[in-house]
């Protein structure tokens, strides 16, 4: 008997580590330790055995089921990691260049972003970016924004719970929450308190409004913001630069006009309109695109910078509705909605 078991632990080794499959290996293992299996056959011989060689074979018995089990665990794991393997592919290496040059396309919203930031560049602008998640402080009281300002309500801004942390993202207050920025402007804070004058930075990203989604809106945009802080700046510096972009960007006919607005952190303001001839969607009417004006003397002081020596302007906008009128797309939902007949047409 001690020469049949050995014999079937010999095969054993030799045909687990070959099997391939799930199935293969439930084969395998009926064969072996199955109702019908040749060690559950061999087990059941115990009885015919003389009673003084029983321990002893009991003993031989329980040393080949555990070294059978050791088998069919080994098997059982390996076939399992080449399962997963297989649904894995081939191992990749991210850090090689993409062999797919073909047929991606940047999306609409990145053309504008790129081109404006080329635009802004050779200005003398530098491009920086700043966090999404943002305090109340740098997205509105260090804009000179006070508490009880309409943009600040639960209703419009997201904001997070009380007890939300970011280690990352430091409070001025215990009290201050932390919210999604409502627009870009918070940048402009953030390189004021990390830099001195003179500054001229652009600042494209994400910003998140509680705007419930229509052709015109979304929860989730994009602006660019533009801050320059310099000594002796002017409206007219803040005029020529606008008109400088739009002209570059939209073509030399187009032209931009101020409407007094109010900003807490800019004065005087203006909302910002352009009519362009040329352009399908604006050659009719003016247009508003977006909202600028010079620097607050409180923003100015709130940051440590003196208000009688620097002077600035700043200016901020949405990126889709640019792109709505440079491609005359009237639908803003068509730039998240990843339809290649739409992305394929800004090949
Ligand atoms: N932050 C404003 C908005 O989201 C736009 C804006 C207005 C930006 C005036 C500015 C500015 O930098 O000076 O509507």
């Amino acid at each position: 008997m001690q020469a049949t078991l050995s014999a079937l632990l010999a095969k054993a080794t030799v045909e687990f580590p070959r099997l391939k499959s799930r199935a293969d290996f439930e084969a395998a293992k009926a064969r072996y330790v199955g109702p019908h299996g040749e060690f559950t056959v061999l087990m059941k011989q115990m009885g015919t055995v003389a009673k003084e060689q029983r321990p002893a074979l009991g003993r031989l018995i329980n040393e080949a089921k555990a070294q059978l089990q050791v088998q069919l665990d080994t098997a059982l794991a390996r076939i399992g990691e080449a399962e997963i393997a297989a649904q894995l592919g081939p191992a990749i290496d991210p850090t090689l260049p993409s062999p797919d040059t073909g047929p991606g396309t940047a999306h609409p919203l990145t053309l504008v972003r790129e081109e404006m930031c080329r635009i802004l560049r050779k200005a003398g602008f530098t491009v920086v970016e700043g966090p999404e998640v943002e305090t109340e402080y740098y997205c509105f009281d260090a804009l000179n924004t006070p508490a009880e300002h309409p943009a600040r309500d639960a209703q419009d801004t997201f904001y997070f719970p009380g007890k939300a942390r970011f280690g990352n993202l430091t409070k001025k207050t215990p009290e201050e929450k932390y919210l999604l920025r409502t627009h870009t402007s918070s940048v402009q804070i953030r390189t004021m308190l990390k830099g001195e004058p003179p500054i001229r930075i652009v600042s494209p990203g994400r910003v998140y409004r509680r705007d419930t989604s229509d052709a015109t809106h979304s929860a989730n945009f994009h602006q660019i913001e533009c801050l320059y802080v310099d000594k002796n700046v002017t409206v007219r510096d803040l005029k020529a630069l606008l008109d400088y972009i739009f002209a570059a960007l939209l073509g030399k006919d187009t032209m931009t006009r101020f409407r007094p607005h109010y900003f807490g952190y800019t004065e005087p303001s203006f909302e910002v309109d352009l009519s362009a001839q040329h352009l399908p969607k604006v050659n009719k009417d003016w247009i508003e695109i977006g909202g600028c004006g010079m620097v607050d003397p409180a923003v100015f002081a709130g940051v440590g910078y003196d208000p009688d020596v620097w002077s600035g302007y700043a200016f901020g906008m949405g990126l889709e509705r640019l792109a709505m009128l440079m491609y005359g797309i009237d639908d803003i939902r068509y730039f998240y909605q990843n339809d290649l007949r739409f992305l394929k047409q800004f090949a």
